[in-house]
């Protein structure tokens, strides 16, 4: 597939498979114990989402990580760091079950020759669920599952302005439910995520906006990614999709729908290392 004639942002991605995706226990609004769920169907839908990157000519690697048994919601592999320009900072779960992915992310990657920093002890960060880069700014969420004084410490590590936003909604509880910056100038968000201030901050923004209905926020819509110029996006949205090719985005659509009852899509299953 031929990507746009925008200037296509550099980056690898970084992926883990379902292999021992479990619905264990319920740390967020969308995932009950009760809801059948199919690891045999959540590993086609990774399976899909992997080659159908993988058709785009992007100029980035894309990395696979071995899952590991036990840690059953490895695939969501970026909740623990964030990556950026060779240096990765790795934080710490809000969540005791999710704690132990953060030691097999840190090995993975210091084997990368990443450089390694660390918040302090007793920080919450949730990593690249909480963190994206934008303009060369960070965009930071904090609130649900991150502490706000990560700030200092996304500053400190990547010498970049960093602009943070409290997440208002329990199922939005990671920024990359509720934001999704498409390129320079185009940002899409469910204004449900976040406060008052917040809002008016984003519409702040000189850039283009597009807000997404909490029906389609719903089906994680913000949950998305452009890889090589192509936005990839969950089944379930098509007031957004509408919108992107509406302005010649191309658009491929993935069915995540076994991660949605994680409360995980397409964004949390792939790590961005900025370039
Ligand atoms: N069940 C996981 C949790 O609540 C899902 C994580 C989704 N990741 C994300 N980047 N939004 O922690």
């Amino acid at each position: 597939m031929a990507a746009p004639s925008r200037r296509v942002a550099r980056k690898d991605i970084l992926l883990c498979p379902p292999t021992y995706l479990e619905l264990k226990y319920e740390i967020n609004p969308w995932m009950k114990k009760t809801t059948p769920f199919s690891r045999e169907r959540a590993s086609e839908q990774w399976e899909a989402l992997v080659a159908a990157y993988r058709k785009v000519d992007a100029p980035g690697r894309i990395e696979l990580a071995p899952p590991v048994p036990g840690l059953t919601e490895l695939c969501f592999f970026g909740d623990s760091v964030f990556l950026c320009e060779g240096k990765a900072l790795f934080g710490h779960f809000r969540h005791k079950e999710r704690e132990p992915e953060r030691a097999a992310v840190k090995e993975f990657l210091l084997a990368r020759n990443f450089r390694g920093f660390e918040v302090k002890e007793g920080v919450f960060f949730e990593g690249a669920g909480e963190t994206m880069l934008w303009n060369d700014k960070i965009l930071f969420g904090f609130g649900k599952r991150s502490d706000e004084v990560v700030r200092h410490f996304l500053r400190q590590t990547f010498k970049k302005d960093v602009i943070d936003f409290e997440m208002e909604d329990a199922s939005f509880y990671h920024l990359d439910t509720s934001l999704f910056p498409i390129h320079e100038e185009l940002i899409v968000y469910y204004p449900g995520g976040f406060g008052p201030i917040d809002n008016a901050t984003i519409e702040s923004f000189e850039c283009e906006k597009i807000q997404v209905s909490e029906k389609e926020a719903r089906a994680f819509a913000c949950n998305s990614i452009v890889w090589g110029g192509v936005v990839f996006m969950p089944r379930g949205a098509p007031e957004l999709r509408k919108e992107l090719e509406r302005r010649s985005l191309a658009v491929v659509e993935v069915d995540v729908s076994e991660f949605l009852k994680f409360g995980g899509g397409i964004k949390c299953l792939t790590l961005q290392h900025y370039l």
